[in-house]
Formats: structure tokens, C-alpha cells, sequence
């Protein structure tokens, strides 16, 4: 271990992500010896959409990602080198840090992971991955047993617990995907009523004649786009629409129209709300308990699409805006 690997992001896209955003520089070893930084050694990378918006030098809730910086994102990794009690050596731990086989970082911004749980969990069903899903459905979807949720990116991290966490609630859930076997998936495996394959011809019509009688309760939006022009047409009165991502977005050029249907909501009385989990902290430890609850007793599928190695990073990323993901992607780094 005398070298370490670290992806640099190197150019801004314009248009859909590709591996000449990035660059893999050689480095030597993080020096080791300043007071409350430990070394890791990372062992897992999310890879996560809201990524290639920090790409983008545009009006954001965060700032964007430097160019000639390294990218930075959510890790799992053991602890090799501290003198932070509390932090010892051997301990896995979450944190942010870039996307390095070996990374420097502050002590106090570490979680210790309890060994009892998969490691990958913290980065997914008990990390912001989980707590998007819970925090976004339950305070922002309001849901009342009985009610329709439709949910788009149905078959990723966030909208396949969504989905789950609709039916542990009562609700009759609709979910979007981009693939039918993404779709069977949905609903032999995960329990949901319905799925729809927005690539499908005629997938709108599809869509409207399956919910014609329930109509549309909650809208928990991943992904904006056509895909929500579908939905917004069969909103019920008094919907909820809980706008968690826009990823059919992210990767168009600046200057798009957005189509804000406003129509749609003046006609339902419809109430959308824009949340970023991060601003709900507070909320965190309840989430955390009862989601840890639903997993521990077996009640939530906690899917997982890992890809091998440090040099697919960026190809597993990539990903993401292609649908090569089912549940929450991450990377295992060695
Ligand atoms: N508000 C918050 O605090 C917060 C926190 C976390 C995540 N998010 C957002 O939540 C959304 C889901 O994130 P995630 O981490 O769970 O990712 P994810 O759903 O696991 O991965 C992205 C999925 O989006 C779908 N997709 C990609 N491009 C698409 C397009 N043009 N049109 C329709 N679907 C497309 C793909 O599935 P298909 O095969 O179905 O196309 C892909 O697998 C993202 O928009 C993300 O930015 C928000």
C-alpha cells in the first residue's frame, strides 16, 4: 500500500455524463499523523443521481462540485490508522469522502457502523437512501390508508422502498419503471399492485386507463419529464405530489423547459412540495428506528446492485442515467 487511487472530476458535461468527466489520478499515500483525521481504507462507494447535478455550474440547494477537485460522495470503508477514541482501528465506518482507495478524514464526520447490520445498508436502507423514502412519503406524501401512490424510478434505491413503504402503510401502489422486467420485479417481489413500463408504446394510455377509477392520492416523483406529464393529467383532488428528483433532467442541457403544469394543479387543488432530505435531520432518528424495525423483522427488500471493483466507479455511475440499476447502486471498492 504505497499508492492510492483517486478519481478527479475533471469537466464540466453539457449534456448526457461521460467517463471524460473524470480522470483516475495515481497519488501517493495520504499522509497519516494530523490530530482527529483517520485513515480509511474504502471498501464501499454510493453512487448517487444527485451527483451530476453537482456537476453542473447551475442554481442549486448545493454547491457545485470543483472542477480539478475530487469527487466526493457517500463510503463505507475500515478504519486503519486513529487516535480518536471511539474511531479504533479495524472499525467500519460511513462518511463522505472521495472517490480514493485510501482517504484522510475528519473523526468527528464518521458514523461507526454497527457490525451486526450489512455494511452497504448504512449507505442504503438505513442511510439517506432509506430516510429520503421514509421522510419524503410519510411528511411530505401524507398518506392515509386506502390511497393511491404512484411512484416514478420505481425499480431504483429510493422508489422501490417508497413503494414498499406504501403497502406496509395501506396504500395501493403504482409503480414506473423503465424495463417490464424491472416492472415484473416490482410486483412479484416487492408487493407492488401495479407497474408500468414508461417505455412501453402507449405507455400514457396504459397508465390513465389502469388508474381511471383510483386516480392519483400521492405522486412521489424521482424523475420529471414525460414521465410526469403522464401522471399529473390524473392527479385526485387534494393530491399530493412529493417532488424527491427530477433525473430525466439532469443530464439535458441548461435552458430546457421545464413545463411546470400548473394547470394540473389549479384543476386538482394539488399541493407539490420540493424536499431535500438533508434539511429534515431532526427526523432522522425516528426514521432510522422505525425503518430499522421493518428490516430487521423482513418487512423491506433491500436490493442492491453492486459492481466490482475501483475501476468501474465511474462506469457504475454512468449507469445510473441508463437504468442499469435495480435498488441502490454501489460500488465495491475492494
Ligand atoms: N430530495 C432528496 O433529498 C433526494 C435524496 C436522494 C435521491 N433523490 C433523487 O431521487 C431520485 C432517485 O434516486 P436514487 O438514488 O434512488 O437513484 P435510482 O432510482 O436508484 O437510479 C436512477 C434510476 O432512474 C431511472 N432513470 C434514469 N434516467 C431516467 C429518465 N431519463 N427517465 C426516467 N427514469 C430514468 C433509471 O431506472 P429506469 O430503468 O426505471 O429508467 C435508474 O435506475 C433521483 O432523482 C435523485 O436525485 C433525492
Amino acid at each position: 500500500m504505497s499508492e492510492n487511487r483517486v478519481v478527479y472530476f475533471v469537466k464540466r458535461p453539457s449534456a448526457m455524463v461521460a467517463p471524460d468527466a473524470f480522470e483516475v489520478r495515481r497519488e501517493p499515500m495520504p499522509a497519516s499523523g494530523q490530530t482527529d483525521a483517520v485513515l480509511v481504507e474504502s471498501l464501499y462507494a454510493s453512487v448517487d443521481p444527485y451527483m451530476r447535478g453537482r456537476m453542473a455550474d447551475r442554481k442549486s440547494y448545493t454547491a457545485p462540485f470543483e472542477v480539478g477537485q475530487p469527487m466526493t460522495g457517500g463510503m463505507v470503508g475500515r478504519v486503519l490508522e486513529s487516535s480518536t477514541e471511539g474511531v479504533s482501528p479495524g472499525a467500519w465506518v460511513f462518511g463522505m469522502w472521495p472517490w480514493a482507495e485510501y482517504a484522510l478524514v475528519p473523526a468527528r464526520s464518521l458514523r461507526v457502523l454497527d457490525p451486526h447490520l450489512p455494511p452497504t445498508t448504512a449507505l442504503h436502507v438505513l442511510g439517506l437512501t432509506g430516510l429520503t423514502a421514509y421522510i419524503g412519503l410519510t411528511k411530505f406524501g401524507r398518506p392515509q390508508a386506502g390511497e393511491q401512490l404512484v411512484v416514478s424510478a420505481a425499480a431504483g434505491a429510493v422508489g422501490s422502498l417508497v413503494g414498499q413503504i406504501g403497502r406496509l402503510m395501506g396504500l395501493k401502489v403504482a409503480g414506473i419503471a423503465g424495463s417490464d422486467e424491472k416492472c415484473r420485479w416490482l410486483q412479484e417481489n416487492l408487493q407492488f399492485d401495479t407497474a408500468f413500463n414508461y417505455r412501453a408504446e402507449n405507455f400514457s394510455r396504459t397508465l390513465a386507463d389502469h388508474l381511471k377509477n383510483d386516480g392519483v392520492d400521492i405522486y412521489f416523483d424521482n424523475v420529471g419529464g414525460p414521465v410526469t406529464d403522464a401522471v399529473m393529467s390524473l392527479l385526485n383532488p387534494h393530491a399530493r405530489i412529493v417532488v424527491c428528483g427530477q433525473i430525466a433532467l439532469y443530464n439535458l442541457d441548461y435552458g430546457l423547459e421545464e413545463r411546470p403544469r400548473f394547470s394540473d394543479l389549479l384543476i386538482s387543488r394539488a399541493q407539490a412540495s420540493g424536499f431535500i432530505v438533508a434539511e429534515h435531520q431532526s427526523e432522522f432518528p425516528e426514521a432510522l428506528e422505525t425503518l430499522g424495525r421493518w428490516y430487521g423483522e423482513g418487512l423491506l427488500v433491500a436490493e442492491e446492485t453492486i459492481t466490482n471493483g475501483f475501476d468501474h466507479l465511474i462506469e457504475a455511475f454512468i449507469g445510473l442515467f441508463h437504468g442499469q440499476n435495480r435498488g441502490k447502486a454501489i460500488v465495491r471498492i475492494k
